[in-house]
Parts: C-alpha cells; sequence; structure tokens
C-alpha cells in the first residue's frame, strides 16, 4: 500500500486496541476471520440484489463469488450483503414504487457498514438505479457490476426479444391473428437463460448508462449473463474496486456533469428506453449534479440512433456484444466527435475516450450502423412542453411512427387505468386511428410508483382494421421494451393538478416532436376554469411505506426522487460508543 493511501473507512470499526474494536472485531471473527485480516485490508461490499423473485438477478450469487476472487486477489476483504432486491417482473403495483426504497436501504447499509468501497451488483430494471443512488448519497468508491442480458428468445426458428415480444403477441392474440398455443409455444421460448432483457429495454439501458457514465468497467452493460466473460469481467471489478479504494476515487469524481451528458448523448445513439430520463436525474441529484429536462433536447436530440436493437430495431443483445458493445458505440461517436466530453474519467481510472479509442467494430454496420447509415437519423428522447404538459413530457422518435409525430387529433379519455381496462375495448368506444388516447392518474402519485401502462394496447376493434399505431398521451411511465407513439410522463400529473387533469372527450390536441410541443387546443381561460371546477384529490390514508411514497414523491420531471432524499449525505457516520 502507498503512502498516499487514504484512511481506511473501516478502520473506524476495526482499527482500535480498545473496547470498541474488541466487539467489532470479535462478533466478526465468528464466522472464521483471522486476525491479520483487520489490519488494513480494503473492505469492499458486495452488494446484491440476488433474489429467486427476481429472475433477471437469479445468479447474482455466482457473480459475487467471482467478485470475491478478484477483491482477494487485489489484496482486499469482500463482504457480501443483500439489499432490497425491486425485480421488475413480479412486483406489484410496479418495480418504481420501491426503487427510492431499495435506494435507502443501500445507502444507510453502505454508510452504517465498515465498508472502504463498493461493487454494485445490479440488472433488472430498478436495480441500477436504485444501487447507483444510494451509492451516490454515500459517495464511497463504487462500481457497477450487472447481471448481463439473456440469451436470445427463440421461437418457430426465430430471434425474439424478452417484453417487446410480449406486446407484439398479445396484440395479435387479441386481434385474432395466433391461438393460444401459438402464445403460450411464444412464452416458453422467451426466457431461455439466466438474465435480463435481452433488447434494448430498460435494464439494459441503463446498463449502458452505467457504462457510459463511467462506473463500470468497458463491455459491462452487453456481455451475455451467461458468457464467462462476464464472470471475468464481475473479477477484474472486484480486483478495481480495491485499487479504487487505495486511489479514493470516489463516485463524486465520476459522476459528474460531464459524465452525466455523455450518458444522454450514448442514450440517443443506443435508442434507450424513456426510463433513463427519470433514473438519470434521480441518481444526478444524489451527487448534486444539476440535470435538467432540457439537456435531454440540447445534449441527445439530433444524435443518430445507431444500434439496431428491438424495440426500436431488429436485434438483441447477444448481437450487440458480438458486434463490439459499448465501446464500439462510443468509439464510433468520438470518432465523428459525438462524444461530449472523451475525457471524463470512469471507473478505471483511464478516460471514457483512452477507453474505448481502439475499440473494434463488428459485422458489416448491421447492429452497429454507420453515423451514415442510422437507424434513425434524429433519435434522442424529445422533450414536450405546452400547457398539457408545463413541466415536460417525453416521447422516444425511434419507438414512434414518423407519421403521428405531428399529429392533431382528438381526444378519448380515460380518467384512470381502471377505466381504460373497462371501455378500451367496446365496440360502442368512439375511436378512429386519429383519435388520440389520453389516460389520466397514472403519474407517481396518481398510481404510486407511475406504473408502465403509458403504452395503452390499441381498441381490439382498431387492431382487428389493421391499425398498428395511434398517439397517446399519459402521465405514466412506459417499459423500455415498448413501442408506438407515446407521449409519457406528463408533469405535473393529473392526481398533482396538472392540466391533464382538465382534458375532455373530444378536445382537440397537437402534438409537435420537431417543435416540442404539446397544446390542448383550449383557451387559458377556458382550461383555468375547468381546473378550478376539479376537485383536488382527496388525500389518501393508506399507510405504510405508500403514504410516505405518495406524501414525498417529486414529479416525473425530478426523478420520481423523494423530496428528502435528493443530495449527498457523505460516508461519516458519528462515533458512538456500546
Ligand atoms: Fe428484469 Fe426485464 S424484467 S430486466
Amino acid at each position: 500500500m502507498s503512502d498516499k493511501t487514504p484512511p481506511l473507512r473501516s478502520a473506524q470499526w476495526f482499527g482500535s486496541a480498545d473496547k470498541n474494536g474488541f466487539m467489532y472485531r470479535s462478533w466478526m471473527k465468528n464466522q472464521g476471520i483471522p486476525d491479520h485480516q483487520f489490519q488494513g485490508k480494503p473492505i469492499i461490499g458486495i452488494c446484491n440484489t440476488w433474489s429467486e423473485l427476481t429472475p433477471c438477478n437469479a445468479h447474482f450469487r455466482t457473480i459475487a463469488e467471482h467478485v470475491k476472487r478478484g477483491v482477494i486477489e487485489a489484496g482486499g476483504w469482500p463482504v457480501e450483503f443483500p439489499v432490497f432486491s425491486n425485480g421488475e417482473s413480479n412486483l406489484r403495483p410496479t418495480a418504481m414504487l420501491t426503487r427510492n426504497l431499495a435506494s435507502m436501504d443501500v445507502e444507510e447499509a453502505i454508510r452504517g457498514n465498515p465498508i472502504d468501497g463498493v461493487v454494485l451488483l445490479t440488472g433488472c430494471d430498478k436495480t441500477t438505479p436504485a444501487l447507483l443512488m444510494g451509492a451516490a448519497s454515500c459517495d464511497v468508491p463504487a462500481i457497477v457490476v450487472t447481471g448481463g442480458p439473456m440469451l436470445n428468445g427463440k421461437h418457430k426458428g426465430k430471434d425474439i426479444g424478452a417484453g417487446t415480444i410480449v406486446w407484439q403477441m398479445h396484440e395479435s392474440y387479441k386481434a385474432g391473428n395466433i391461438s393460444l398455443d401459438e402464445f403460450l409455444s411464444a412464452e416458453a421460448g422467451m426466457s431461455r437463460s439466466a438474465g435480463t432483457c435481452n433488447t434494448m429495454g430498460t435494464a439494459s439501458t441503463m446498463a449502458c448508462m452505467a457504462e457510459a457514465l463511467g462506473t463500470s468497467l468497458p463491455h459491462n452493460a452487453a456481455i451475455p449473463a451467461v458468457d464467462s466473460r462476464r464472470y471475468v469481467l464481475a473479477h477484474m471489478s472486484g480486483m478495481r474496486a480495491v485499487e479504487m479504494v487505495r486511489e479514493d476515487l470516489r463516485l463524486s469524481k465520476v459522476l459528474t456533469k460531464e459524465a452525466f451528458e455523455n450518458a444522454i448523448r450514448v442514450n440517443a445513439a443506443i435508442g434507450g428506453s424513456t426510463n433513463a430520463v427519470i433514473h438519470l436525474k434521480a441518481i444526478a441529484g444524489r451527487i448534486g449534479v444539476d440535470l435538467e429536462l432540457d439537456d435531454w433536447t440540447r445534449i441527445g436530440r439530433g444524435t443518430p440512433t445507431l444500434v439496431d436493437l428491438q424495440p426500436s430495431g431488429r436485434f438483441l443483445m447477444e448481437e450487440f456484444y458480438y458486434a463490439g458493445g459499448l465501446p464500439a458505440v462510443l468509439r464510433r461517436l468520438g470518432e465523428n466527435n459525438l462524444i461530449p466530453h472523451p475525457d471524463a474519467l470512469t471507473v478505471n481510472g483511464k478516460s471514457l475516450w483512452e477507453n474505448v479509442k481502439n475499440s473494434p467494430i463488428y459485422g458489416d454496420d448491421e447492429v452497429i450502423r454507420a453515423i451514415e447509415n442510422p437507424l434513425v437519423a434524429d433519435g434522442g428522447i424529445c422533450v414536450l412542453r405546452g400547457n398539457l404538459a408545463p413541466l415536460g413530457a417525453v416521447l422516444k422518435p425511434s419507438a414512434a411512427t414518423p407519421a403521428l409525430m405531428k399529429h392533431r387529433g382528438q381526444a378519448v379519455v380515460f380518467e384512470n387505468f381502471d377505466m381504460y381496462k373497462a371501455r378500451i375495448n367496446d365496440p360502442e368506444l368512439e375511436v378512429t386511428a386519429d383519435s388520440i388516447l389520453v389516460m389520466k392518474n397514472c403519474g407517481p402519485k396518481g398510481y404510486p410508483g407511475m406504473a408502465e401502462v403509458g403504452n395503452m394496447g390499441l381498441p381490439a376493434k382498431l387492431l382487428a382494421q389493421g391499425v398498428t399505431d395511434m398517439v397517446r398521451i399519459s402521465d405514466a411511465r412506459m417499459s423500455g421494451t415498448a413501442y408506438g407513439t407515446v407521449v409519457l410522463h406528463v408533469a405535473p400529473e393529473a392526481a398533482a393538478g396538472g392540466p391533464l387533469a382538465a382534458v375532455q372527450e373530444g378536445d382537440w390536441i397537437e402534438l409537435d416532436c420537431a417543435s416540442g410541443r404539446l397544446h390542448l387546443d383550449i383557451s387559458d381561460a377556458e382550461l383555468a376554469a375547468r381546473l378550478a371546477d376539479i376537485e383536488p384529490p382527496q388525500k389518501l390514508l393508506i399507510g405504510g411505506y405508500r403514504q410516505l411514497y405518495i406524501d414525498h414523491v417529486m414529479q416525473a420531471d425530478q426523478g420520481c426522487d423523494f423530496d428528502f432524499l435528493v443530495g449527498c449525505r457523505g460516508s461519516e457516520v458519528p462515533r458512538h460508543s456500546h
């Protein structure tokens, strides 16, 4: 260890020859820890979101073992600890409800324990932001290891993408185009191995965001979950975590405004999920970086989408890795002066550009397209504003129908998700392909957790006519595996008194992505009168964590974090004696 090694945090627990040191060491020794282990080895927490109820993270015990090998090889002491595992597929009503809870668990677990640095084992959608948020609030040396994507799904001899195929099969089944047997056969072929959804859904997007932010080693995002190179990466990340402690390379040195701007650019290039807008804002807030919705317009809009992955394109994460993964995308962006801050520091101590400048790109520009031949010329996230969304709304152009991105139509209104479900397939519903489906009360407070219901399925009678897309507007989120011309995250939400609450059946609405406009075509006076007429929602008294959530969650433009969690509180704990 060099003289420059900062004092170890863990020495506050184990470093003293007194009563406190005795107690802290003694209980740990019941695990067979020899005395010399306490003599200045960096203690690396392995923050594990393993759970059999989070299928995407169910292989994390094996990954943790490989991290431990790396930590030990580098002279550290690995200690694995569990945190709340907010898995997307099983948790009701939505894993987003517990993202902040998980982040609190992570923050307090890190700060309260003798941990010098931490390896964050993340995978399923919300686990990556939750762990980064919690670790950022402590500002310790931290490195992300994601679980990696599943192998390609297979159905009738073809590749199928996790999540995306669910929407497709459901709509085909509803329209009477496929049998129940075929529906079930696709279900069986979708999830063939350990790992996260293999499309560019939210999990893959957030894995790419972690890599673009510089918080993981290169290639972390795309190595398949069951590829032995994932274990090598876990091993190397364990080694690196020990070195980061010795170098005092804390998250605040990596998670800078520049890093977030790089991530926004990368999100556009990969055709990433709209959920990244919310999660990056929440992570930035925890480390004291001021990130605004308009940064997505300034940095992201106009960036060509290069990665041809579902749901925007054709391929899956396996092909993405074989084509060179995120380093190849970054190289392509960098060679075209499209990385805003190539010098941004990453967890391996090198700059983003140093890491990727010689990365190979394979496969005839099919999966990772050439700048001159992008999947979408004008990618990124479209931020919309107007009298219908004063604090903003978002739309993902690469998942939308170009012809609908400038559209004027009449509203078909659903006051909430239950009403949507009850009415959408009513043969009497007055709706045409030009209508705009509007759903209210599905925002952070209205549907606590802001469920992924914004990509409302189309009316069965229109599907049967061959309609494949319509403009949809809500204060909800959308799964990263979904697609369509879908306006999301309308803020303020209806349940917080936003103008969305005032939309009535038959109102004309104008959407114009090019100018970023979302307009309810009524006068200001009429809008104000309608809003004044709406009874303020009764304060929900449901108790428990959901009460805390409703009372403290901020709007989508603020990342849906709790108001009292914003900011970096550091890793210091008051010393106490028993
Ligand atoms: Fe876990 Fe998709 S459900 S990554």
